[in-house]
């Protein structure tokens, strides 16, 4: 664990998170199966999930994240950024999946289907930050995913947007859109508290919400350094002067 000039806890490792999550009795059921990429997890999750996504441990800002869909019970299509191919057998695929990793630690995890707003995927990011003795749900924004990307993040073509519109487009009713928001916020703050049980130091946190095609939430991942700046995208500034506000009463300066 690493302490940085933001004033906050950081912990890169998405393998130590996910098991604080998945450790967790309240929040084990929003976090999507999820293992160490070897030849035999690769052969259980892919027989036990159609789609499966392969994600570098110490990954940020969707880069190395690949795609894995299983088309017959040895065929298989591996989508990253723009490119797809596919193999015919479970070894290929585990040599395939072995040259993109390059030796980096790599995370297998159960896919999401993520629902859709005018035909893009999109996710949600839930701010969490410190404030006073308090955890307070300072931000709630929707990352829409570029077609043809297997990631939604800003750095990878994906676009901020704010949350009623988009789950309106997707369409959700008033009603579902309020009781989405809510249930997002129950998920940060239990998240925040599960957070806390590990250090106290932590100050700000970045959930990364599915919402699938079923009405679930899933926690792809929580950011212990998430970053600000994106929030400048949008039209509307007062997100990102919130956030700003926030941070500075624990000494986040940028
Ligand atoms: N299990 C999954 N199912 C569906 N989409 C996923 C899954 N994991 C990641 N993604 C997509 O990839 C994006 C990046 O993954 P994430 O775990 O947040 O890593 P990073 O640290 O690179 O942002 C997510 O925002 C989401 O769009
Ligand atoms: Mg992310």
């Amino acid at each position: 664990m690493r302490r940085k000039g933001s004033g906050s806890m950081s912990v890169k490792s998405k393998w130590t998170k996910t098991k604080w999550l998945r450790a967790d009795r309240a929040l084990r059921r929003f976090v999507p199966e999820t293992r160490r990429f070897s030849r035999s997890s690769l052969r259980a999750m892919t027989g036990r999930y159609r789609t499966v996504y392969f994600k570098p441990t110490d990954g940020t800002g969707g880069s190395g994240i690949a795609r894995v869909v299983r088309l017959s019970p040895r065929r298989f299509s591996v989508k990253k950024d723009m490119r797809t191919f596919q193999v015919s057998s479970a070894g290929s695929l585990y040599g395939r999946l072995k040259g993109i990793a390059r030796g980096r630690s790599y995370l297998l995890q159960k896919g999401i289907a993520l629902r859709t707003s005018g035909g893009r995927p999109f996710d949600v990011r839930m701010t969490m930050q410190r404030s006073g003795g308090k955890w307070v749900p300072s931000a709630l924004f929707v990352k829409l995913g570029k077609r043809n990307k297997v990631v939604t993040n800003y750095h990878q073509g994906g676009k901020l947007a704010l949350i009623e519109p988009t789950l309106r487009r997707s369409g959700c009713s008033p009603v579902q859109i309020n009781r989405y928001k809510r249930r997002l916020k129950t998920l940060g703050r239990q998240t925040a508290r599960c957070f806390d049980r590990h250090s106290t130091r932590f100050k700000e946190l970045g959930l990364d919400v599915a919402l699938d095609r079923q009405g679930r939430l899933w926690i792809l991942e929580v950011n212990t350094r998430p970053n600000f700046n994106a929030l400048k995208s949008l039209g509307d500034k007062r997100l990102h002067r919130t956030v700003m506000r926030y941070g500075r009463q624990y000494g986040r300066t940028r």
